[in-house]
């Protein structure tokens, strides 16, 4: 009670903006007295419980035209007539794909071996250059830039009468000429053609136009055109703004390649990462399993080129500090599929797959797949520290496949941390069964999924709260409020998901002893090219947005702290009540007290949150972010509509007297 009438006059005098909120003008705080509602005690003692660096990180999963036609940069689909239709995404406008007899020219693929990994090529006969067109479509279009540099390669080989030159442009809908360029084929052996060039104006679905001067046969692979402005500058890499949308959050870890896509539909389509390393053209194209997973979603166009494979990933979570955090098959196809089992007498090739793959991300150069990976650039180690078995497998068949890994794993890379699963959902009798057999094993660290309604969420910033201390730990590995149902496509990334997700998060941190990485999914989608909603990060061909939901986690990614406090109201943890929950963590490294509160109810609620035990300065940084309305959502009309704005409050003598909106969170630092 002393506190409280200590607090109300505080508020008389202090604080000026303790946020500015978008659609909330109603809600700002002003210097009048503020009606105090709830007292909120920080300790700083020591609770001894850290928070993992890894604690916030990304999950990258080839959903949604995520890879190809997303953060990797290739404009050209299907570039090396790979596809199971090996002309899809090619059209020949003047040429009648039926007819031999065509007057202008046409395109044939030929399948060279069954052997290898390139297996088509197109041959081209020309005859009449002025007749005939070659198109790619892109993904959806392409998106090209005002004044912006495009590399144009291919391999080509001359193999009858004299074809000199061969022309990209780049088209907009009506056939205008924004960009172009020429090559001059010089010999009937395979060689590569690179020329660079820009491009006149900005066009989101663009297309590429492919003439040729001269008349004759000649064969054509590879056909490629990246934008020259990649993240960090790289040739034939990645989309610069989506890398960015990641690096801003300051992932912990980055956890790829997926998700369904690591197990395949059936053991044969499954993700094999040797094939997706080493030279590009000898990458062995292979379908997406999303690509016509869901009937009202179909992309039958979707493939993985594997240019953004196994050493991209790698050089990723090096790019942006993250722990690299790879995902292997072991031997089950999705359950949800085929289930198709390898038997347990024909595992080895898939255990050695695993042992490889560390050799690969940590081996000596001299060893053969250290030795592969300085040969793609990086003779340093990545240091990988952690590796994942399964995905999203149940039942006794994934136990006992786990446990041969588990053993050849362990007794050759002990250091090695290794993530287990407990399947799709987080309670029931896969996930009982699961949890209690891998607890037997000493698993390490156990990857648990939840697609749930945004009210779930909401009522169960608890769960960790009950969870053996000394078992294995939590990977929250695969989370996201679903508004309608898992994988509708009704699914909206509104602010009452996010708003969720947020209030559930002070659950994951304040249970950091236990749960010690954690992950929304999916992350990326194509506006034109989706199967799975909500998302993370939605994009077009130009440009990309964070949902509220990225806001989110990367509010959290960018205010991790490094130690546990205790934040408390009466003696109990902040878990809902009036619909506020809260968190608190320290940071050893920029010396702050970080406080997070999540105010999910429809009124303003006035804190007083007292700082105990230790000394603290009196300029505390707000940030918040809120939103009267919970259906509203970005957009890239307005991609920052529901985003964090800062502001500033005034601690006095360890008090913080602060107003939370409505429907709100809160993050208030103040130096140590
Ligand atoms: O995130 C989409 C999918 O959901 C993942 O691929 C899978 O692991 C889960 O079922």
């Amino acid at each position: 009670m002393k506190n409280m009438t200590r607090v109300l006059l505080l508020a008389l005098v202090m604080v000026l903006g303790f946020y500015s909120c978008k659609n909330q003008e109603e809600t700002k705080a002003d210097d009048s007295a503020i009606e105090i509602d709830r007292e909120l005690v920080v300790s700083m003692e020591d609770t001894g419980i850290k928070i993992q660096p890894t604690m916030y990180g990304i999950f990258f999963e080839d959903i949604n035209f995520a890879a190809d036609g997303g953060l990797y940069a290739e404009m050209i689909k299907n570039r090396s007539f790979e596809f199971t239709l090996p002309k899809t995404g090619w059209v020949e406008p003047n040429s009648d794909r039926h007819s031999y007899n065509n007057e202008s020219g046409f395109l044939s693929v030929i399948k060279y071996s069954d052997e290898g990994t390139n297996h088509n090529f197109a041959r081209v006969v020309v005859k009449n250059d002025e007749g005939y067109v070659l198109i790619n479509e892109g993904f959806r279009g392409m998106g090209v830039k005002e004044g912006a540099q495009y590399d144009f390669s291919v391999d080509a080989a001359k193999r009858s009468g004299d074809i000199q030159k061969i022309k990209l442009q780049v088209i907009d809908s009506l056939g205008n000429v924004l960009g172009e360029t020429v090559v001059s084929p010089d010999s009937d052996s395979w060689k590569t053609y690179e020329s660079t060039f820009k491009v006149s104006k900005t066009e989101m679905r663009a297309r590429v136009k492919i003439t040729f001067e001269g008349e004759g046969e000649i064969d054509l692979d590879m056909i490629s055109l990246f934008p020259q402005d990649t993240w960090k500058g790289r040739k034939k890499g990645l989309r610069k703004d989506l890398v960015q949308l990641l690096d801003d959050m300051n992932p912990g870890f980055l956890r790829f390649p997926g998700g369904c896509i690591v197990e395949g539909r059936t053991l044969a389509r499954r993700y094999q990462w040797k094939k997706t390393v080493g030279d590009i053209e000898d990458r062995e194209i292979l379908v997406n399993r999303w690509n016509t997973e869901f009937a009202h979603r179909p992309t039958p166009d979707y493939y993985q080129s594997f240019g953004l494979g196994f050493f991209e990933y790698f050089q990723l979570s090096e790019d942006m500090g993250a722990e690299p955090l790879p995902i292997l098959g072991c031997g089950i196809a999705c359950q949800f599929n085929t289930g198709e089992l390898v038997p347990m007498d024909e595992l080895d090739p898939y255990v050695q797959d695993a042992l490889d793959l560390i050799e690969f991300a940590n081996g000596d150069t001299d060893t053969p797949w250290g030795q592969v990976r300085a040969d793609m650039g990086h003779p340093e180690p990545f240091n990988m520290k952690y590796i994942g078995i399964g995905n999203e497998q149940w039942g006794p068949a994934y136990i006992e496949r786990y446990k041969v890994f588990q053993e050849a794993i362990k007794s050759k890379y002990p250091e090695i941390i290794i993530v287990s699963g407990s399947g799709p959902f987080p309670e029931g009798d896969y996930f009982e069964y699961g949890w209690e057999q891998l607890k037997q094993m000493n698993a390490e660290i156990v990857d648990e999924h939840y697609y749930k309604p945004p009210e779930w969420f909401r009522e169960n910033a608890d769960r960790y709260d009950s969870y053996d201390r000394n078992g294995p730990k939590v990977f929250a590995g695969e989370y996201a409020a679903q508004t309608v149902a898992i994988a509708s496509p009704d699914n909206k990334n509104n602010w009452e998901s996010a708003l969720s997700e947020a209030a559930f998060m002070t659950g994951l941190e304040r249970n950091a002893e236990v749960v010690h990485l954690t992950s929304y999914a999916p992350l990326m989608a194509h506006a034109d090219g989706w199967q799975w909603t909500p998302d993370m990060i939605w994009f077009n061909n130009l440009e990309s947005f964070g949902t509220p939901n990225y806001q989110v986690q990367k509010m959290y990614s960018t205010n991790p702290g490094t130690d546990l406090l205790r934040i408390t109201e009466n003696g109990d943890k902040i878990i809902g009540k009036d619909g506020l929950y809260a968190t608190a963590v320290k940071d050893v490294n920029t010396n702050e007290l970080i406080i997070k509160v999540v105010n999910t109810s429809g009124q303003n609620q006035n804190l007083s949150i007292q700082v105990e035990g230790g000394s603290i300065t009196t300029n505390v940084s707000v940030l918040t972010m809120g939103m009267d309305d919970l259906e509203a959502e970005n957009s890239f009309e307005d991609p920052l509509k529901i985003s964090p704005n800062g502001g500033s409050a005034t601690m006095e003598r360890n008090i913080l007297g602060v107003t939370i909106p409505a429907q709100a969170f809160s993050i208030y630092k103040v130096k140590i």
